[in-house]
C-alpha cells in the first residue's frame, strides 16, 4: 500500500510526523510503529477497536455497508454461486481456481481426509458427555504428535501439506467428537463424496443401515461452510496469528483458535443464540428478554445479536436467514416455533430505540442454530461446524502471516496501573 499522507501529532512540546497508509478499501490506517521510539508513549486500545493488527489481502469487511468481501467477491455471489472447497482455494491461493485446478485441489484434499488410526484413543481419554469443543482442541493439537512431518513453518512445502490434512482432517474430528458424545461408532469418510456429503455422512450413518446424504442438505451445509469461511481478523483468527508469530506448529496454533472460538462471545454465540431462543420458547415471553438486554444491571444479552464491525447488519445472517426458510421448508418442517420467535426477536428488537441507537443486529450466529437443529445436530456442535468452517480461513490468515518478511512475534504493552516500587517487608513486620 502507498504511503497516502502524514499525520501531525503533537505531544507536550514536540511535533511527530506519523504515515498515514491507505488501504484498497477501508478507512486510512495510521502507521504507529516508531511512535514508541520516537515520542516514549505507547497508544492505548483495549479490545483493539481501533487498531489495525496487520495489512492482508484476504478479506475485506465494511461494518456500515454490510459488506464481506473474501478476495474481493462478496459473500453473497460466493453463497449463492460457489462451492466451500472452492472458497477454500480462492482463500488459500488468491483467485478463483479454473477447473483443473480445482480438479487437483479437491483431490488433494479428498485423499486428506481419514485420520492416523492411533488418534481413535484419545476420543478413549474423554467422557462421553464432554463438549466437542473440548475434544476438538485437544485431537487437532494432538495432530502436531502425528504429522512431524508438516510442522516445520519454514519449509512453505510443509506447511502446503499442514493447510491441507486441516481443511481434510478437521471434519473428520468433528464428526469423530459428535460420534464419541453420542456413543456411536466413528464413521470413516468416503471419498466418492463431496465434502459437506462427506460431513453429514461422517455425522449421521450409522453401520447398521445405508445413509443416502440428501443432497439439498448437503448444499444448505457446504453454504453454512462458506458464510463462516473467514472474517478478518475476529478474535480467533488474531489468536491464531499472534500464536503463529512465536513459529508454534500449525496443529497448535489452529488448536489455539478453536479454543478461542468457543466462547460464547464468539464462535459459542451459536450454541447460546439457540438455547436462548429455545428458553425464551414462545413469542409473548419476547419483551421480557429485551428487557433483560436492555437492563445495564443484568448481564444478560441476546445471543445471535451485535458485532464489533457490522453497525447496520451482518451480510451472512440475511443469507443464513433465507437458507433458514429453505431448509425447515425441505424437511417439511413448518411453524417451527424456534424460528418463529427468532423472526419476531429480530423485528421486536429493529425497532426498539436501544437497538437502533446501539446498531445491534442479528449477526451470523442468529440463525446458523436453527438450521443446524433443524438438520439433527445437537446444539453442542453448533460451535465444532464453527470452527470446521473457519479452519480454512484460518490456515490462510496464518499462512498470509508465515510469509510477510516482515512478520514478528506479537507482543502488545501495557498501562500500568499497579503498585510503585516498594521494598519486601518481612512476615514479622506485616
Ligand atoms: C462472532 O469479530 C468477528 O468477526 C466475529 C464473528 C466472526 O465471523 O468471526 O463475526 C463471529 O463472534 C459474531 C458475534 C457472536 N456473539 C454474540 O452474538 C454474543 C452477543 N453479542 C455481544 O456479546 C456483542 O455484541 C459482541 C461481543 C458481538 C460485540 O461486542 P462489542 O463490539 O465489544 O460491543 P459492546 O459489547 O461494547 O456493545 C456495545 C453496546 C454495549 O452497551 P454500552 O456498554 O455501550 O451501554 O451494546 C450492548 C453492550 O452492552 N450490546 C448488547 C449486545 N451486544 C452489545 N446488548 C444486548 N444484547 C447484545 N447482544
Amino acid at each position: 500500500m502507498a504511503d497516502a499522507t502524514t499525520a501531525t501529532l503533537k505531544i507536550n512540546d514536540s511535533e511527530y510526523e506519523l504515515p498515514v497508509l491507505r488501504p484498497t478499501e477501508g478507512p486510512d490506517v495510521l502507521d504507529i510503529r516508531k511512535l514508541y521510539g520516537q515520542a516514549d508513549v505507547f497508544t492505548y486500545d483495549p479490545g483493539f477497536t481501533s487498531t489495525a493488527s496487520c495489512d492482508s489481502t484476504i478479506t475485506f469487511i465494511d461494518g456500515d455497508k454490510g459488506e464481506l468481501w473474501y478476495r474481493g467477491y462478496p459473500i453473497e455471489q460466493l453463497a449463492a454461486k460457489s462451492h466451500y472447497l472452492e472458497v477454500c482455494y480462492l482463500l488459500l491461493y488468491g483467485n478463483l481456481p479454473n477447473a483443473e485446478q480445482m480438479e487437483d485441489f479437491e483431490r488433494r484434499v479428498t485423499r486428506h481426509t481419514m485420520v492416523h488410526e492411533q488418534m481413535h484413543n484419545f476420543f478413549r481419554g474423554f467422557r462421553r458427555d464432554a463438549h466437542p469443543m473440548a475434544t476438538m482442541v485437544a485431537v487437532v493439537g494432538a495432530m502436531s504428535a502425528f504429522y512431524h512431518d508438516s510442522t516445520d513453518i519454514n519449509d512453505p512445502w510443509q506447511r502446503e501439506v499442514a493447510s491441507i490434512r486441516l481443511i481434510a482432517k478437521v471434519p473428520t474430528i468433528a464428526a469423530m467428537a459428535y460420534k464419541y458424545s453420542i456413543g456411536q461408532p466413528f464413521v470413516y469418510p468416503q471419498n466418492e463424496l463431496d465434502y459437506a456429503s462427506n460431513f453429514l455422512h461422517m455425522c449421521f450413518s450409522v453401520p447398521a443401515e445405508k445413509y443416502v446424504v440428501d443432497p439439498a442438505l448437503a448444499r444448505a451445509m457446504d453454504r453454512i461452510f462458506t458464510l463462516h469461511a473467514d472474517h478478518e481478523q475476529n478474535a480467533s483468527t488474531s489468536t491464531v496469528r499472534l500464536a503463529g508469530s512465536s513459529g508454534a506448529n500449525p496443529f497448535a496454533c489452529i488448536a489455539a483458535g478453536i479454543a478461542c472460538l468457543w466462547g460464547p462471545a464468539h464462535g459459542g454465540a451459536n450454541q447460546a443464540a439457540l438455547e436462548m431462543l429455545r428458553e425464551i420458547g414462545t413469542v409473548d415471553r419476547i419483551p421480557e428478554y429485551i428487557a433483560k438486554a436492555k437492563d445495564k444491571s443484568d448481564p444478560f444479552k441476546l445471543m445471535g445479536f451485535g458485532h464489533r464491525v457490522y453497525k447496520n447488519f451482518d451480510p451472512r445472517a440475511k443469507v443464513m436467514k433465507e437458507s433458514a426458510d429453505e431448509v425447515l421448508d425441505l424437511l417439511g418442517i413448518h411453524n417451527n416455533p424456534t424460528l418463529q420467535v427468532a423472526k419476531e426477536l429480530e423485528k421486536i428488537a429493529l425497532e426498539d430505540e436501544y437497538f437502533v441507537e446501539k446498531k445491534l443486529y442479528p449477526n451470523v450466529d442468529f440463525y446458523s442454530g436453527i438450521i443446524l437443529e433443524a438438520m439433527g445436530f445437537p446444539t453442542s456442535m453448533f460451535t465444532p461446524i464453527f470452527a470446521l468452517s473457519r479452519t480454512v480461513g484460518w490456515i490462510a490468515q496464518w499462512k498470509e502471516m508465515i510469509a510477510d518478511p516482515q512478520a514478528k512475534i506479537g507482543r502488545p504493552r501495557q498501562l500500568y496501573v499497579g503498585e510503585g516500587k516498594r521494598d519486601y517487608i518481612d512476615v514479622a513486620a506485616r
